[in-house]
C-alpha cells in the first residue's frame, strides 16, 4: 500500500486553496473534456487490461521456460516502466536463474554497448520483444535491425521468427509491416495511450510476463489506485488530487526544481520512469517543474550539499520503504576498531531509517519541503499503485499548469536535426541548411 505525507509543507502551502481546481482538472481526465483528449486510455486501463492477463501469461510462458536472455528494445515510454519494475523487483545481486535474464537495447545510439551486447548475446539462447509505438522511432528501429540480424544469423530464419514478440500499432508503422510479413507473434498498443503512460499495456506487461514478474499483483496495484483516485473522490481521500495540488503551488512560490529521492537503489529506475512521465508531460510552453532524482544516502556525498545550501529554488518527493526486504543484524566487535559498536544488534535498515529522517529534517530546515510517499513494502503490487497514482497526478498537475500533458513536440528538435545530418531521404533541404549553420 503507498500512503502520501504532505504535513512537511503546512508551513509553506494551503493545498486545500487550489482543492477545487484540482479536482476539477480530475474531472477533466475522465469527462475526456480536457487537452490530448485522444489520450486518456490509461485512465481506466487497469480494469481494461485485467481480463487480458491470464492471456499474456499463457502465451509468454513457451518463450519464458525456453529461453535463458531477452533483450527488449525499446526507449523513452517504450521500455522505461519495465526497467523500473525489473531493478526493483530483481535486485542486481540476486539474478533469479529461474526466468531469462532481461537486457535492453535500442535506448541509445552507444556503439560500443550494442558491440558488447551482441557479443554477449553469442553465448546465449536468446530472443527480442521489439516495442515502439510509432514503429519508426530510429533508436530502437537501428537496434532491431543489428539484432534480427543477429538472431538469424545464430538460430536460422524459422526458428529466429519464433523468437520475436513485436508490441506496436495495430496497423500502421515500419515495425507493424516487417512483424506482418514475417508473421511474428505481435501485441498491440491501443490508440489511445501514450508511451510514457503505457507500462500497464503490453508494452510494459509482456516483457515483465517473460521476466516471471507478477503481472497481475501490478496491475491490481494500479487498479486500487484508479478507483481511490475516482472521478467521485473527495480532494481528502484522493493522494493523486493532493500530489498535483502541492506541486502546483510549490511552484507558484518559485520551487521549479522536484527531486524525487529514495534510499533504497532498487527504486533508482522507478525515478527515471517518473522523470520522463512528468519531464514529457508538463515540459512545455515554456513551463514546468524539472524533474530530477536523488539515489541515497549515495548521492547526499554528490548532491547533498547543493540540495541543503544551493540555489533555493528545490522541492523534494521522497519514497520510502517502511518494510525492507532482506535482514542484517550489524554485529558487536571485541575491539571496537571501527568504533561501530553503538550500532551494534540493530538491524542495518534501522541505520538507513534514522539516516532517512536525518535527512529529510536537514534538508526541510535548508528550506527544500519534503513531501513523503510511503510504501509499505516493494512489490509488483506497489508499484502498480505508485504507478497508476503518479500517471493520475501528472494529469492533473499537466492540467493545473496549463499545458497539454499528452503530447512532446519538443521532441522532435533534435530528430530533425539528426535527419538532416544523417542525410535521410525527404531531409534535403533541412540538410542543406544544417550544413550552411555548421559550417559558419
Ligand atoms: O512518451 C512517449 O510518447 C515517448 O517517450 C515514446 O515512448 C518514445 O519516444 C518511444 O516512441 P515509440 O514507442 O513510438 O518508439
Amino acid at each position: 500500500m503507498i500512503q502520501l505525507d504532505l504535513s512537511g509543507l503546512e508551513q509553506l502551502i494551503s493545498i486545500d486553496s487550489v482543492a477545487k481546481n484540482s479536482l476539477e482538472k480530475n474531472q477533466l481526465l475522465h469527462n475526456g473534456q480536457g487537452a490530448g483528449n485522444n489520450f486518456l486510455g490509461w485512465v481506466n486501463l487497469p480494469a481494461g487490461v485485467n481480463p487480458e492477463l491470464s492471456g499474456i501469461i499463457e502465451l509468454t510462458t513457451p518463450l519464458r521456460e525456453k529461453l535463458d536472455c531477452i533483450v527488449v528494445i525499446g526507449i523513452g515510454g517504450s521500455y522505461l516502466g519495465t526497467k523500473a519494475v525489473l531493478t526493483a523487483l530483481r535486485p542486481t545481486l540476486a539474478l533469479d536463474q529461474s526466468a531469462p535474464q532481461i537486457l535492453f537495447a535500442g535506448h541509445q545510439l552507444d556503439q560500443a554497448y550494442h558491440t558488447q551486447l551482441l557479443k554477449h548475446l553469442e553465448q546465449k539462447n536468446w530472443g527480442i520483444v521489439a516495442i515502439s509505438k510509432s514503429g519508426t522511432t530510429t533508436e530502437p528501429a537501428l537496434a532491431f535491425r543489428l539484432l534480427r540480424n543477429a538472431l538469424i544469423s545464430q538460430f536460422g530464419s524459422d526458428e529466429s521468427r519464433h523468437r520475436i514478440i513485436a508490441v506496436t500499432d495495430k496497423n500502421k508503422g515500419a515495425l507493424r509491416s516487417l512483424a506482418d510479413k514475417e508473421q511474428y507473434q505481435t501485441y498491440v498498443i491501443p490508440d489511445d495511450v501514450g508511451g510514457r503512460f503505457s507500462v500497464l499495456t503490453p508494452v510494459g506487461l509482456i516483457p515483465l510476463a517473460l521476466a516471471g514478474i507478477d503481472i497481475r499483483g501490478l496491475v491490481n496495484g494500479a487498479l486500487s489506485q484508479m478507483e481511490k483516485c475516482g472521478h467521485d473522490r473527495t480532494f481528502n481521500n484522493n493522494m493523486a488530487a493532493q500530489y498535483a495540488a502541492a506541486r502546483f503551488l510549490l511552484n507558484q512560490k518559485g520551487k521549479n526544481i522536484e527531486i524525487l529521492s529514495n534510499f533504497n537503489p532498487a527504486l533508482h529506475d522507478v525515478a527515471e520512469w517518473w522523470k520522463q512521465l512528468y519531464g514529457e508531460s508538463e515540459g512545455k510552453d515554456g513551463k514546468g517543474i524539472f524533474p530530477s532524482s536523488v539515489d541515497l544516502t549515495t548521492d547526499l556525498h554528490s548532491m547533498g550539499q547543493f540540495i541543503q545550501e544551493g540555489t533555493r529554488n528545490l522541492f523534494e518527493t521522497t519514497i520510502l520503504i517502511q518494510k525492507a526486504a532482506g535482514d542484517i543484524i550489524i554485529p558487536e566487535q571485541d575491539d571496537d576498531s571501527d568504533q561501530l559498536n553503538y550500532l551494534a544488534g540493530k538491524s542495518m535498515d534501522y541505520v538507513n531509517k534514522q539516516a532517512a529522517e536525518g535527512t529529510l529534517l536537514a534538508h526541510a530546515d535548508g528550506e527544500v519541503p519534503v513531501i513523503r510517499i510511503e510504501m509499505d513494502e516493494l512489490s509488483a503490487y506497489s508499484l502498480g499503485e505508485l504507478f497508476y497514482f503518479f500517471e493520475k497526478a501528472c494529469g492533473i498537475s499537466g492540467y493545473m499548469l496549463g499545458v497539454n500533458p499528452f503530447d512532446q513536440p519538443g521532441v522532435e528538435a533534435y530528430k530533425k536535426n539528426m535527419f538532416a545530418l544523417l542525410g535521410k531521404p525527404g531531409f534535403e533541404e533541412a540538410t542543406l541548411e544544417i550544413m550552411k549553420r555548421l559550417k559558419q
